[in-house]
This record gives structure tokens, sequence and C-alpha cells, in this order.
């Protein structure tokens, strides 16, 4: 059984004032989804004070991103062993915003990716295609390619703890989510690419779904077969829709 994670992925958003407010939002609803895991990802600045505020509460947090180097002259970026620091049990690698406004090739992706684990890190490794690129029919060729480049690094036995989160860019931030029958769609695709090389892990992966994800649609998108939860940017920002969201997948 593959437990259902709800991940929020804040982005750059929220001031010390706001998120004490939002964390305990969260944490007072928290032991009614306690089916499903919790899980924030501050901005790198925030991770300290969400560590003091979350510590022996059962929702675990992450950063947004990770430099693919361990330490160095690489100035403005933030190394793996440093969120080991700040309790950190994920961090997202190869966010569509990464992606498309940072320069983060597949490569750079799975190196990042790589960086995670080898500090211990569960890596959450973002996927999805453009509208263009679905609309051209290419959705499975870009999103096989941007697993590959994983697969080819880190081999499939790096998955055993890792999750891969499916988010059409198209989606996200939009309001438009995908329908529920297409994200299932591409959620199988993917565990199906896994299963190839190992069946039996690719059954015990976790796929979530990302974009425009809220307690409105939540329910249908978290009953899908291969759907084991969600990544959620704007309703996250609001405890009440984050835990609508958490209730859906229990
Ligand atoms: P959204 O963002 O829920 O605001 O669409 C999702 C994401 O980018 O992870």
């Amino acid at each position: 059984m593959r437990r259902k994670l709800v991940a929020g992925n804040w982005k750059m958003n929220g001031s010390a004032g706001s998120i004490r407010e939002l964390l305990q939002g969260i944490l007072a609803g928290a032991s009614e989804v306690s089916a499903v895991e919790l899980a924030v990802f501050p901005p790198f600045v925030y991770l300290d004070r969400v560590a003091q505020q979350l510590e022996g509460s059962s929702i675990v947090w992450g950063a947004q991103n990770l430099s693919e180097h361990a330490s160095g002259a690489y100035t403005g970026e933030v190394a793996g062993p440093m969120l080991n620091d700040f309790g950190c049990a994920y961090v997202l690698v190869g966010h569509s915003e990464r992606r498309t406004l940072y320069g983060e090739s597949d490569q750079i992706v799975a190196r990042k990716f790589a960086a995670a684990r080898k500090v211990g890190l569960k890596p959450v490794l973002c996927v999805g295609e453009t509208l263009e690129e679905r609309e051209q029919g290419i959705t499975e060729a870009v999103v096989g390619r941007q697993l590959q480049a994983v697969l080819d690094l880190e081999g499939i036995s790096s998955f055993a703890d890792a999750v891969i989160a499916y988010e059409p860019v198209w989606a996200i931030g939009t309001g438009r989510t995908a329908t529920s029958a297409q994200a299932q769609e591409v959620h199988a695709f993917i565990r199906a690419q896994l299963a190839a090389q190992d069946p039996v892990l690719a059954s015990q992966v976790r796929i979530l779904y990302g974009g425009s994800v809220k307690g409105s649609n939540a329910g249908e998108l978290l009953a899908m077969a291969d759907i084991d939860g969600g990544l959620v940017g704007g309703a996250s920002l609001d405890a009440k829709e984050f835990l609508a969201i958490a209730k859906a997948g229990c």
C-alpha cells in the first residue's frame, strides 16, 4: 500500500508571520488527516523556523531546490548537507519553474537528484510537459525523457527512496487542472517506465499530481489508481484548503 503524500510547495511566498500562522492552522487539523503524510516546502530562509515549529509533529518538511554540488564557490546556492542541518526529509528537484526560468536541463536535474540521495534526502522529482508539447502529442516522450535522464544516471534502485511529481506545466498556477483521466494516463505511463526495469519497486513508488490542485478537485484526482498524492502550490498557502486536499486523500 502506498501512503498518500500531500506536499505544499510554497514557492517564493510568505513571511515569518504568515508562515507561523499557516503552520498553526495546519497543525490544528493534522490529526484528522493522519492517514495521509503531510509535507511543506518553505523558502530556504524559513526552514529553521519551520523546523522549530514542526518539531515533534507528524508534518515533515523539505526544500524547494538544492545545488548539485556539496560545497564550494557557488554564490547564492544551497547544498544538500546544509539542508540536513535543518532536518529536511525531502527536496524538490526539477520543478518546472526551475527548468524553464533557471535553465535546469534534464542532466542538471538528474545530478541534483543524485546530490539529494547522497546525503539521505528524498528527492521529489518533478516532470511534466508544456501546453505546446501536449498539443503536439509528445507528452509521453517529454515525461519519459525527463525520467530517463535520472534512470540513466542513478538507476532504478534510486527510486526506492524517491517520489515523482507529474505536473503538467499548463496546469501550474493557471487554475486549469488536468482531468483525473488525463493525469492517470501519464501516471500509469510513468509507473510502466519504472516497471520495465523493476516491477516490484515501480508498484511502491509514489507518484504525485501537481497543477491547480484544490479542495474541490482533489477527491477525484486522488481516487485514481496511480495518483498517490498531490504537490500543491497556491492552495497550500491556505491551511483550510491544504487540509481539505489532505482529507480527500484519506
Ligand atoms: P499550483 O502549483 O498548485 O499553484 O498550480 C503547483 C506546483 O507548482 O507545484
